[in-house]
């Protein structure tokens, strides 16, 4: 074997994996190695700057359990999750977009009957929402699964407040009809921070970054024999949309959530009248349809 040095340190170290027996994990494994070889050469990073770093990644570490991920919270202000993410669920525009899942999905949504108010404790500005369905072509897709969750109106999550929120509170999950139409009741959710106090908070606060996310309604949507698509609908009145802490924000995802003042409407969708109203469809693709944009190839081996 070479042996290590300055110079040639990352190709000394990728050939000592050269024998893992996927060709895939080696591709991983020499990227990274190039990388990171790369990075401390670039900074010149000292050793005060790797302890730094190692002491970062154990707290990251310390901090998580079986309901807080701290190394997905970190991938996630890094822009990672949202790079992830977006290379994986290219649409080409025939599709809705995705975004991130979030760590707030921790509990099954319960079926609800289209219409169902999932506001439990009724707290907060009232909004209809309703969409529909679709596949590639426009076609209907009946029976889709549509499961949401959101947080109250004061930003937090059902899972946030255990006894003041009502369990499941703001979360449902919806079959289409047989015309490809879901709507439900809600209310309009608020702006809220990420977990912000473990090693992640404190890495945005020491850069001067807020923790906050745009409002938002999150979304996956699913239909037999289509790519299911993680998303949310975003509240376009809402601040921080141009400087969410996590890169969720897609232009295509925002809409106007306009007042509606018209009591027998109001009265025929069960809601207070004044009350918010939203629309938005969602279009998936089939499942083996290939998405209609380039793949980008850069080339990653040596
Ligand atoms: C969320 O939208 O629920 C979320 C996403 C990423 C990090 C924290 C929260
Ligand atoms: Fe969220």
């Amino acid at each position: 074997m070479e042996l290590f040095s300055e110079e040639r340190s990352a190709q000394v170290v990728a050939a000592s994996f050269g024998n893992a027996p996927s060709p895939r994990l080696r591709q991983l494994l020499a990227a990274l190695v190039r990388h990171l070889h790369g990075f401390v050469k670039e900074v010149e990073l000292t050793e005060e700057e790797w302890a730094a770093a190692i002491d970062f990644l154990t707290r990251t570490g310390q901090k998580c359990d079986d309901v807080r991920q701290e190394f997905v919270l970190l991938s996630d202000v890094l822009g990672i999750s949202m790079l992830v993410e977006t290379i994986n669920h290219r649409t080409g525009g025939a599709s809705t977009e995705s975004t991130v899942l979030g760590p707030f999905h921790m509990v099954a949504s319960p079926p609800r009957e289209l219409g169902e108010n999932i506001a439990l404790d009724g707290k907060g500005e009232p909004c209809l929402v309703t969409g529909r369905v679709t596949g590639p072509d426009g076609e209907t897709l009946a029976g889709a699964l549509v499961d949401v969750w959101q947080a109250n109106a004061e930003g937090f999550y059902d899972v946030q407040q255990p006894g003041v929120q009502p369990e499941r509170n703001l979360r449902g999950l919806f079959t289409a009809d047989e015309n490809d139409r879901f709507w439900f009741r809600t209310i309009v959710p608020r702006y809220y921070p990420i977990p912000d106090d473990g090693p992640v908070g404190h890495l945005l606060a020491a850069t001067s970054r807020h923790p906050n996310r745009p409002a938002h309604i999150h979304f996956i949507v699913t239909a037999q024999g289509y790519r299911p698509v993680t998303t949310h609908l975003f509240v376009d009145s809402s601040p921080y949309l141009d400087s969410d802490a996590v890169f969720g924000v897609k232009e295509s995802l925002v809409r106007e959530f306009p007042l509606i003042d018209d009591p027998m409407r109001a009265t025929e969708v069960g809601l207070p009248n004044p009350f918010r109203a939203v629309h938005f469809d969602v279009g998936l693709l089939r499942a083996y349809q290939e998405p209609p944009t380039e793949r980008n190839s850069h080339d990653d081996r040596w």
